[in-house]
C-alpha cells in the first residue's frame, strides 16, 4: 500500500508515522510528501528519511482572487498528478492548512484522513486547544476523521480524551493533546493498511 502525507508545517504527527512504517508496526510504503510550505520543516524530516518531498506553491494558483475555486481545483489537480504517478492508496493530512476541494475529496473518498486537536464535532477550524480552554471543558482531546468536503466534520475513525488541568496554558495542554495525536494517528493509518475500517454513513466500523 502506498501512502503519501499533505504537510505545511512541523511535521511531528508525519514523523510518528514515519517512524511507525521504519518499525515495520505500519505495513506500508510512503511514497511521497507534498508541502504547501516551501520552508516546512517536514520537508527536512521527510528528507532525511530517504523519503522523496515535494514543494507544491499554493500561491501560483491563487494569485487570482477573482477564480478561487477553480484555482483551489487546479492546485489540487497538481497534488493528484503526483499522487497518481505513485499509485497512492491513502493520503494522510498531518497539520496540513489549506481545505481540499470537493474535487479532491469525491476522487479519494474515504482515503483521505486528517488528524484534529479537539475532540469533533467540539471547537473544529484553528486553534481549536485555545477554544478548549476559552470554553471551560474539562476534557478535549484527538479525532482522526475520514475527510469529506466540510471542514473537520467527515466519519470519525479514532478519538481520544486529554484532561484539561486548571493551571493549563495553551501550550501545555496543546503538548499534552499532541502526545495523544501522535499515538492516535498510527493506529488509525495501520487499521486502514491492513483493511480493517469499514465506513457505513458516518459511523466507522473497526473489524477484529
Ligand atoms: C496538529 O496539532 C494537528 O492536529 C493540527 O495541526 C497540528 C500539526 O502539527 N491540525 C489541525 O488543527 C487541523 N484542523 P504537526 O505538523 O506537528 O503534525
Amino acid at each position: 500500500m502506498n501512502i503519501a502525507v499533505l504537510v505545511s508545517g512541523r511535521g511531528t504527527n508525519l514523523q510518528a508515522i514515519i517512524d511507525a512504517v521504519e518499525s515495520g508496526y505500519i505495513k506500508a510504503n510512503i511514497s511521497v510528501v507534498i508541502s504547501s510550505q516551501k520552508d516546512a520543516l517536514a520537508i527536512q524530516r521527510t528528507r532525511e528519511h530517504g523519503i522523496e518531498a515535494i514543494f507544491i506553491d499554493p500561491q501560483d494558483f491563487w494569485k487570482d482572487k477573482e477564480h478561487k475555486e477553480e484555482k483551489r481545483v487546479e492546485y489540487d489537480k497538481k497534488i493528484i498528478a503526483e499522487l497518481e504517478k505513485r499509485n497512492v492508496d491513502l493520503v494522510i493530512l498531518a497539520g496540513y492548512m489549506l481545505m481540499l476541494s470537493p474535487y479532491f475529496v469525491e476522487k479519494y473518498k474515504n482515503k483521505i484522513m486528517n488528524i484534529h486537536p479537539a475532540l469533533l464535532p467540539s471547537f473544529p477550524g484553528v486553534n481549536a486547544q485555545k477554544q478548549a480552554l476559552d470554553h471551560g471543558v474539562k476534557y478535549t482531546g484527538a479525532t482522526v476523521h475520514f475527510v469529506d468536503s466540510k471542514m473537520d466534520h467527515g466519519p470519525i475513525i479514532i478519538q481520544d480524551i486529554v484532561p484539561v488541568y486548571d493551571d493549563d496554558t495553551e501550550e501545555t495542554l496543546s503538548n499534552r493533546i499532541l502526545e495523544k495525536e501522535h499515538k492516535i494517528y498510527v493506529e488509525a493509518v495501520k487499521l486502514f493498511v491492513e483493511g480493517k475500517l469499514r465506513v457505513e454513513g458516518r459511523r466507522v466500523k473497526i473489524l477484529k
